[in-house]
């Protein structure tokens, strides 16, 4: 009786089946590999957008700051948004409306340091690096000029009288949130 009875015969491999078997395994790793790219952006975008349009539709709450005529021009004030970030406001202009008045971080973007209104000089100023800032935000001076790193600008409104800032919803909910629990 023969060694191999009843078992089926193998034949043996040919350099092609070597050569098509390695070509089937590159595509299916390339595959698997643009894939995964695929998703990895996939999700980068995804979270990107989320950041960018939170799933609240980007709505924006107004949080009282002070009536109009608490500010006079060339002063500034400091304000906490509900996020526990500092922020100065400052009146330019006589006008009583949002355009007179300006709401900036007051957290220096070189490195984090306090800013603070200068009036006699018109700009923000930054102690840790002399960095300064016109009016508007935008750097004039310092390591913020030659990063040209802006102050960010938070968007103000008046009614009947009343100096409001408009803050993101997403960080009034999580101020709250924090103050319950
Ligand atoms: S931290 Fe403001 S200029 Fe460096």
């Amino acid at each position: 009786m023969a060694e191999n009875e009843g078992q089926p015969e193998q034949r043996p491999q040919r350099p092609q089946d070597d050569e098509r078997s390695d070509r089937r395994g590159f595509i299916s790793a390339t595959t698997l590999a643009v894939g995964g790219m695929a998703c990895g952006y996939g999700m980068l975008f995804y979270c990107g957008g989320r950041y960018l349009y939170p799933a609240n539709g980007g709505a924006v709450s107004h949080q009282f700051v002070c009536t109009v005529d608490q500010l006079r021009v060339g002063e500034a004030m400091p304000f906490t948004l509900p996020s526990g970030a500092k922020v100065v406001i400052a009146r330019q202009a006589e006008e009583d409306t949002a355009e007179s008045f300006i709401a900036l971080s007051s957290v220096c973007p070189h490195l984090g340091c306090q800013v603070h209104w200068e009036a006699v000089n018109d700009r923000f100023f930054c102690p840790c690096h002399n960095g300064a800032f016109d009016a508007s935000g935008a750097p004039i001076e310092g390591p913020p000029q030659k990063a040209n790193q802006h102050l960010t600008r938070f968007p103000l409104l008046v009614q009947d009288n009343l100096l409001m800032i408009a803050v993101p919803m997403g960080s009034v909910e999580i101020a709250e949130a924090e103050e319950q629990g």
